[in-house]
Protein backbone atom coordinates (compact mmCIF):
# COMPACT_ATOMS: atom_id res chain seq x y z
CA UNK A 1 0.00 0.00 0.00
CA UNK A 2 1.61 3.47 -1.10
CA UNK A 3 1.55 6.54 1.14
CA UNK A 4 -0.85 9.12 -0.21
CA UNK A 5 2.18 11.84 -0.15
CA UNK A 6 3.81 9.32 -2.53
CA UNK A 7 0.53 9.17 -4.77
CA UNK A 8 1.05 12.36 -5.38
CA UNK A 9 4.34 12.63 -5.89
CA UNK A 10 4.15 10.09 -8.02
CA UNK A 11 1.43 11.60 -10.57
CA UNK A 12 3.14 14.58 -10.75
CA UNK A 13 6.77 12.81 -11.79
CA UNK A 14 4.41 10.56 -14.20
CA UNK A 15 5.68 7.76 -12.08
CA UNK A 16 9.34 7.72 -13.71
CA UNK A 17 11.52 5.44 -11.60
CA UNK A 18 14.78 6.99 -9.92
CA UNK A 19 17.80 4.95 -11.59
CA UNK A 20 20.63 4.39 -8.69
CA UNK A 21 23.62 2.50 -7.53
CA UNK A 22 24.14 1.78 -3.98
CA UNK A 23 27.65 1.74 -2.49
CA UNK A 24 28.15 1.22 0.98
CA UNK A 25 29.41 -0.73 3.82
CA UNK A 26 26.52 -2.78 5.76
CA UNK A 27 26.18 -1.15 8.84
CA UNK A 28 23.02 -1.28 10.60
CA UNK A 29 21.97 2.02 8.88
CA UNK A 30 23.43 1.25 5.29
CA UNK A 31 20.71 -1.72 5.93
CA UNK A 32 18.21 0.40 6.72
CA UNK A 33 19.46 2.52 2.93
CA UNK A 34 19.10 -0.51 1.16
CA UNK A 35 15.58 -1.59 2.72
CA UNK A 36 14.48 2.19 2.51
CA UNK A 37 15.66 1.54 -0.97
CA UNK A 38 14.38 -1.28 -2.69
CA UNK A 39 11.40 -1.04 -0.95
CA UNK A 40 10.55 2.30 -2.42
CA UNK A 41 8.76 2.25 -5.83
CA UNK A 42 10.05 5.17 -7.22
CA UNK A 43 13.42 4.11 -7.29
CA UNK A 44 15.12 1.27 -9.78
CA UNK A 45 18.08 -0.26 -7.74
CA UNK A 46 20.28 -0.63 -10.57
CA UNK A 47 23.21 -2.70 -8.75
CA UNK A 48 24.69 -2.60 -4.87
CA UNK A 49 28.35 -2.34 -5.12
CA UNK A 50 30.23 -2.82 -1.57
CA UNK A 51 33.38 -1.08 -0.22
CA UNK A 52 35.24 -1.82 2.83
CA UNK A 53 34.49 0.82 5.31
CA UNK A 54 32.54 -0.24 8.98
CA UNK A 55 33.89 -3.81 7.93
CA UNK A 56 36.27 -5.45 6.32
CA UNK A 57 35.02 -6.45 2.30
CA UNK A 58 34.16 -10.04 3.23
CA UNK A 59 32.01 -8.96 6.23
CA UNK A 60 30.13 -6.38 4.44
CA UNK A 61 29.28 -8.73 1.35
CA UNK A 62 28.15 -11.31 3.52
CA UNK A 63 25.75 -8.30 5.07
CA UNK A 64 24.35 -6.92 1.69
CA UNK A 65 23.77 -10.59 0.23
CA UNK A 66 22.05 -11.39 3.83
CA UNK A 67 19.76 -8.58 4.19
CA UNK A 68 18.85 -8.50 -0.02
CA UNK A 69 18.07 -12.20 0.79
CA UNK A 70 15.88 -12.13 4.00
CA UNK A 71 13.99 -8.95 2.27
CA UNK A 72 13.03 -11.43 -0.80
CA UNK A 73 15.01 -8.99 -3.10
CA UNK A 74 17.46 -9.49 -5.65
CA UNK A 75 20.05 -7.22 -7.37
CA UNK A 76 23.81 -7.93 -8.75
CA UNK A 77 26.20 -7.07 -5.45
CA UNK A 78 29.88 -6.61 -6.30
CA UNK A 79 32.55 -5.73 -4.31
CA UNK A 80 34.92 -2.72 -5.00
CA UNK A 81 37.86 -1.24 -2.86
CA UNK A 82 39.21 -3.85 -0.06
CA UNK A 83 41.11 -0.86 1.14
CA UNK A 84 41.23 3.15 0.63
CA UNK A 85 43.14 4.81 -2.38
CA UNK A 86 46.30 5.44 -0.49
CA UNK A 87 46.10 5.63 3.27
CA UNK A 88 45.58 2.16 5.00
CA UNK A 89 42.47 0.23 5.64
CA UNK A 90 41.77 1.29 9.45
CA UNK A 91 40.87 -2.17 10.89
CA UNK A 92 37.71 -2.38 12.16
CA UNK A 93 38.13 -5.98 14.24
CA UNK A 94 36.84 -4.31 17.35
CA UNK A 95 32.94 -4.19 18.31
CA UNK A 96 32.42 -0.60 17.62
CA UNK A 97 29.12 0.55 16.66
CA UNK A 98 28.08 -2.30 14.30
CA UNK A 99 29.25 -4.98 16.37
CA UNK A 100 31.87 -7.84 15.46
CA UNK A 101 29.86 -9.20 12.02
CA UNK A 102 29.05 -5.43 11.39
CA UNK A 103 25.77 -6.24 11.18
CA UNK A 104 25.27 -7.43 15.27
CA UNK A 105 21.40 -8.20 16.24
CA UNK A 106 19.99 -10.64 14.00
CA UNK A 107 20.79 -14.39 13.30
CA UNK A 108 20.58 -14.35 9.42
CA UNK A 109 19.66 -18.06 8.12
CA UNK A 110 22.72 -19.89 7.06
CA UNK A 111 21.73 -21.02 4.20
CA UNK A 112 22.19 -18.04 1.61
CA UNK A 113 22.01 -18.57 -2.38
CA UNK A 114 22.59 -15.27 -3.43
CA UNK A 115 26.27 -14.77 -4.57
CA UNK A 116 28.82 -11.79 -4.99
CA UNK A 117 29.15 -10.97 -9.02
CA UNK A 118 32.34 -11.86 -10.34
CA UNK A 119 32.45 -8.51 -11.90
CA UNK A 120 34.09 -5.61 -9.40
CA UNK A 121 32.15 -2.92 -8.43
CA UNK A 122 33.85 -0.71 -11.32
CA UNK A 123 32.73 -2.59 -13.59
CA UNK A 124 29.39 -2.42 -13.06
CA UNK A 125 28.86 0.97 -11.88
CA UNK A 126 30.58 2.08 -15.34
CA UNK A 127 28.25 -0.33 -17.24
CA UNK A 128 25.14 0.83 -15.71
CA UNK A 129 26.26 3.91 -16.57
CA UNK A 130 27.09 3.63 -20.21
CA UNK A 131 23.92 1.16 -20.50
CA UNK A 132 20.85 3.22 -18.68
CA UNK A 133 18.76 5.53 -21.28
CA UNK A 134 18.48 7.85 -18.14
CA UNK A 135 21.38 9.65 -15.97
CA UNK A 136 22.06 7.73 -12.80
CA UNK A 137 22.10 8.77 -8.96
CA UNK A 138 25.33 7.80 -6.78
CA UNK A 139 24.25 7.00 -3.62
CA UNK A 140 27.30 6.48 -1.50
CA UNK A 141 26.87 5.19 2.38
CA UNK A 142 30.24 4.62 3.20
CA UNK A 143 33.96 5.53 2.57
CA UNK A 144 34.09 7.16 -0.82
CA UNK A 145 36.73 4.76 -2.76
CA UNK A 146 35.16 3.26 -5.16
CA UNK A 147 33.09 6.35 -6.34
CA UNK A 148 37.12 8.32 -6.48
CA UNK A 149 38.20 4.87 -8.69
CA UNK A 150 35.36 5.77 -10.86
CA UNK A 151 35.98 9.39 -11.07
CA UNK A 152 39.28 8.60 -12.12
CA UNK A 153 39.12 5.87 -14.19
CA UNK A 154 35.59 7.35 -16.44
CA UNK A 155 35.92 11.37 -15.95
CA UNK A 156 34.01 11.87 -19.39
CA UNK A 157 31.23 9.03 -18.26
CA UNK A 158 30.03 10.42 -14.93
CA UNK A 159 29.95 13.88 -16.30
CA UNK A 160 27.86 12.61 -19.25
CA UNK A 161 25.23 10.05 -17.01
CA UNK A 162 25.93 10.95 -13.30
CA UNK A 163 22.70 13.01 -12.19
CA UNK A 164 23.92 13.57 -8.76
CA UNK A 165 25.92 12.01 -6.03
CA UNK A 166 23.69 11.91 -2.79
CA UNK A 167 26.17 10.48 -0.07
CA UNK A 168 26.27 10.37 3.57
CA UNK A 169 29.34 11.86 4.64
CA UNK A 170 31.10 14.67 6.30
CA UNK A 171 29.87 17.13 8.88
CA UNK A 172 29.55 21.19 9.16
CA UNK A 173 28.83 22.20 12.61
CA UNK A 174 27.96 18.80 13.87
CA UNK A 175 30.79 17.11 16.50
CA UNK A 176 30.41 13.42 17.06
CA UNK A 177 34.48 12.66 17.58
CA UNK A 178 36.70 15.56 16.29
CA UNK A 179 35.54 18.80 14.85
CA UNK A 180 34.86 18.24 10.82
CA UNK A 181 35.42 14.83 11.05
CA UNK A 182 33.03 12.50 9.79
CA UNK A 183 34.15 8.29 9.31
CA UNK A 184 33.12 8.01 5.36
CA UNK A 185 35.27 10.99 4.29
CA UNK A 186 37.70 10.49 6.73
CA UNK A 187 38.34 6.72 6.29
CA UNK A 188 39.58 7.53 2.74
CA UNK A 189 40.58 11.09 2.59
CA UNK A 190 42.39 11.18 -1.38
CA UNK A 191 39.35 9.44 -2.74
CA UNK A 192 36.89 11.97 -1.15
CA UNK A 193 38.98 14.69 -2.23
CA UNK A 194 38.69 13.91 -5.73
CA UNK A 195 34.56 12.97 -5.40
CA UNK A 196 34.43 16.64 -4.14
CA UNK A 197 36.50 18.11 -6.41
CA UNK A 198 34.56 16.48 -9.50
CA UNK A 199 32.47 19.42 -10.49
CA UNK A 200 29.07 16.33 -10.29
CA UNK A 201 26.40 17.84 -8.50
CA UNK A 202 26.95 16.85 -4.82
CA UNK A 203 23.84 16.60 -1.71
CA UNK A 204 25.86 16.14 1.48
CA UNK A 205 24.13 14.06 4.27
CA UNK A 206 26.29 14.53 6.87
CA UNK A 207 26.07 14.18 10.80
CA UNK A 208 24.24 18.14 10.63
CA UNK A 209 21.00 16.02 9.60
CA UNK A 210 21.14 12.87 10.38
CA UNK A 211 22.18 13.56 14.64
CA UNK A 212 19.02 15.72 14.04
CA UNK A 213 16.52 13.15 12.07
CA UNK A 214 17.22 10.21 14.79
CA UNK A 215 14.49 6.97 14.52
CA UNK A 216 12.30 7.77 17.82
CA UNK A 217 12.44 4.49 20.33
CA UNK A 218 8.52 3.97 19.29
CA UNK A 219 9.24 3.55 15.83
CA UNK A 220 11.32 0.60 16.24
CA UNK A 221 8.61 -1.10 17.79
CA UNK A 222 6.22 -0.01 15.08
CA UNK A 223 8.31 -2.20 12.75
CA UNK A 224 7.77 -5.10 14.53
CA UNK A 225 4.38 -4.65 14.52
CA UNK A 226 4.52 -4.59 10.75
CA UNK A 227 4.52 -8.01 11.21
CA UNK A 228 6.47 -8.76 7.77
CA UNK A 229 10.40 -10.98 8.27
CA UNK A 230 12.02 -7.67 6.91
CA UNK A 231 10.12 -5.57 10.09
CA UNK A 232 11.40 -8.01 12.10
CA UNK A 233 14.68 -7.76 10.89
CA UNK A 234 14.70 -4.47 11.04
CA UNK A 235 13.56 -3.46 14.28
CA UNK A 236 15.62 -6.23 15.84
CA UNK A 237 19.00 -4.94 14.16
CA UNK A 238 18.17 -1.30 15.11
CA UNK A 239 17.27 -1.99 19.00
CA UNK A 240 20.97 -3.40 19.05
CA UNK A 241 22.21 -0.79 17.22
CA UNK A 242 20.80 1.84 19.23
CA UNK A 243 22.75 0.10 21.98
CA UNK A 244 26.07 -0.23 20.32
CA UNK A 245 25.96 3.26 19.11
CA UNK A 246 25.49 4.50 22.11
CA UNK A 247 27.81 2.24 23.97
CA UNK A 248 30.71 3.07 21.22
CA UNK A 249 30.04 6.57 21.11
CA UNK A 250 27.55 8.60 22.83
CA UNK A 251 24.34 8.74 24.25
CA UNK A 252 21.50 10.14 21.80
CA UNK A 253 17.84 9.99 21.99
CA UNK A 254 17.16 7.95 19.50
CA UNK A 255 18.38 5.52 16.70
CA UNK A 256 20.90 7.54 13.78
CA UNK A 257 20.44 5.99 10.35
CA UNK A 258 22.70 8.23 9.10
CA UNK A 259 22.98 6.37 5.72
CA UNK A 260 18.98 6.12 5.03
CA UNK A 261 19.01 9.87 4.88
CA UNK A 262 21.08 9.79 1.72
CA UNK A 263 18.49 7.47 0.37
CA UNK A 264 15.35 9.54 1.51
CA UNK A 265 16.71 12.90 0.00
CA UNK A 266 16.34 11.11 -3.80
CA UNK A 267 13.24 9.56 -3.00
CA UNK A 268 11.56 12.75 -2.08
CA UNK A 269 14.00 16.02 -2.24
CA UNK A 270 11.19 17.98 -0.52
CA UNK A 271 11.62 15.94 2.62
CA UNK A 272 14.93 17.97 3.44
CA UNK A 273 13.64 21.53 5.03
CA UNK A 274 16.95 23.03 5.35
CA UNK A 275 19.98 23.17 3.33
CA UNK A 276 22.58 25.35 1.74
CA UNK A 277 25.34 25.50 -1.13
CA UNK A 278 28.32 25.88 -0.21
CA UNK A 279 32.18 25.10 -0.72
CA UNK A 280 33.38 22.21 0.96
CA UNK A 281 37.08 20.99 0.51
CA UNK A 282 38.71 18.06 2.07
CA UNK A 283 42.36 18.58 3.14
CA UNK A 284 44.95 15.38 2.81
CA UNK A 285 48.19 16.22 4.05
CA UNK A 286 49.48 14.90 7.49
CA UNK A 287 48.05 16.64 10.48
CA UNK A 288 44.55 17.03 12.36
CA UNK A 289 42.70 18.30 9.56
CA UNK A 290 43.38 15.15 7.01
CA UNK A 291 40.08 13.75 6.16
CA UNK A 292 38.16 16.83 7.42
CA UNK A 293 35.25 18.43 5.46
CA UNK A 294 36.22 21.88 5.96
CA UNK A 295 32.58 23.43 4.78
CA UNK A 296 32.97 27.44 4.18
CA UNK A 297 29.32 27.79 5.45
CA UNK A 298 30.64 31.57 6.06
CA UNK A 299 31.43 31.91 2.10
CA UNK A 300 34.58 33.38 2.49
CA UNK A 301 36.63 31.24 0.67
CA UNK A 302 36.01 33.31 -2.46
CA UNK A 303 35.48 29.53 -4.02
CA UNK A 304 32.19 28.51 -6.45
CA UNK A 305 30.06 26.33 -3.84
CA UNK A 306 30.11 22.51 -5.08
CA UNK A 307 28.30 20.90 -2.11
CA UNK A 308 24.38 21.16 -1.11
CA UNK A 309 24.60 20.46 3.19
CA UNK A 310 22.08 18.94 4.42
CA UNK A 311 20.84 20.53 7.89
CA UNK A 312 17.18 19.40 8.76
CA UNK A 313 14.67 17.08 7.16
CA UNK A 314 11.18 16.25 7.61
CA UNK A 315 11.73 13.00 10.45
CA UNK A 316 7.98 11.95 10.38
CA UNK A 317 7.77 11.53 6.64
CA UNK A 318 11.34 10.04 7.11
CA UNK A 319 9.62 7.52 9.12
CA UNK A 320 6.70 6.89 7.08
CA UNK A 321 9.07 6.39 4.09
CA UNK A 322 10.60 3.40 5.58
CA UNK A 323 7.65 2.21 7.32
CA UNK A 324 6.33 1.72 3.61
CA UNK A 325 9.52 0.40 2.47
CA UNK A 326 9.33 -2.27 5.34
CA UNK A 327 5.76 -3.34 4.09
CA UNK A 328 6.40 -3.15 0.46
CA UNK A 329 9.04 -6.32 1.25
CA UNK A 330 8.93 -9.56 2.13
O1 LIG B 1 29.67 8.28 10.04
C1 LIG B 1 28.58 7.45 9.73
C2 LIG B 1 28.92 6.55 8.59
O2 LIG B 1 29.96 5.68 8.97
C3 LIG B 1 27.75 5.64 8.19
O3 LIG B 1 27.82 5.38 6.80
C4 LIG B 1 28.00 4.38 8.95
O4 LIG B 1 27.48 3.21 8.30
C5 LIG B 1 29.50 4.33 8.93
O5 LIG B 1 29.88 3.74 7.71
CA1 LIG C 1 27.81 3.13 5.97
Amino acid sequence: MQALWQDKKDREVGMKKIPVIIDCDPGHDDMVALVLALGNSRLDVKAVTNVAGNKVMEKVVRNTLNILNYCGVKREVAAGARRPLVREYLRTDTEGAHGISGLDGFDFPEENPLRCSDRTAIEVMAEVLRTSEEKVTLIATGPLTNLGLLIRAFPELCREKVERISLMGGTCHYILTKPFMEFNVFMDAEASKIVFGSGLPITMFGYDVTYNTLLELDFLKKLEKVGNRTGHMVSSLLQAFYQLHNKAWMEVEGCPVHDACAVAGVIDPSIVTESERMYVEIPTEPGPLSGATICDYAHRSGKPANVEVVFKMDRDRFQDMILDSVRALA
